[in-house]
């Protein structure tokens, strides 16, 4: 059984994915053991709370120091003592001692088919403002391995949507969560949950 902590900052719809896959048999041979959030009023806590999944806020807000705040968030994760870390909309920059210590065992889900639009400054609505300002036709969402640098880990899964004529930002958004993120998240879990993903040098291998 593979155990999960999910990393979260928002409204926690791909939480939301991934507990409904749980429970609908998408996502097999794994278990939610806890969700953490830097933000106390994050939906995706209700979300945890409404389906009995142990919840925490750990905020640097709440810190004297990113020092002490880093040192925390891993005691924090380490407490559920996961098999996998899944960021699902994370906006904390991960600790390097907690990106080391989980090597390969950290996935991150970003809303664009890297390496397009992402990098340091690129998260939520600006990934797909920045898509629509340069005029690409097709965008997407990417399920990565988490590596030191921000979002260049090993790409596990990508899936492409269409861009569609007088699309804005926030629909952009939504058809980019819908038809990508809330399919390829889970999928990825599932397929490491079964060992079906391995990784070679900067590149994963999927076994169907
Ligand atoms: C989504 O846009 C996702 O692509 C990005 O952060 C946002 C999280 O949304 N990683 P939610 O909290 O899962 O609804």
């Amino acid at each position: 059984m593979l155990k999960i902590v999910v990393m979260v900052s928002g409204g926690g719809t791909n939480l939301q994915a991934i507990i409904d896959g749980v429970k609908d048999g998408k996502i097999t041979n794994t278990e939610i053991a806890g969700v953490i959030s830097n933000n106390r009023n994050a939906y995706a806590l209700k979300r945890a709370e409404e389906n009995k999944i142990p919840g925490l806020c750990i905020s640097p807000k709440d810190y004297e120091s990113r020092e002490i705040f880093n040192e925390k968030l891993l005691e924090a994760v380490d407490g559920f003592a996961p098999d996998l870390i899944v960021l699902a909309g994370f906006l904390v920059v991960i600790p390097p001692e907690m990106t080391a210590k989980y090597k390969n065992r950290m996935i991150n889900i970003h809303p664009s088919l890297i390496p397009s639009f992402c990098g340091k400054g690129f998260y939520g609505l600006k990934v797909h403002e920045a898509a629509l300002e340069r005029g690409v036709k097709v965008v997407g969402a990417t399920v990565h391995f988490v590596d030191e640098g921000t979002d260049t880990g090993p790409i596990i899964l990508q899936k492409a949507v269409e861009v569609q004529q007088g699309d804005t930002p926030e629909v952009l958004q939504r058809r980019v969560m819908e038809q990508a993120e809330w399919i390829i998240l889970p999928r990825a879990i599932d397929l490491i949950a079964n060992g079906k993903v391995r990784v070679e040098d900067h590149r994963t291998w999927i076994e169907e």
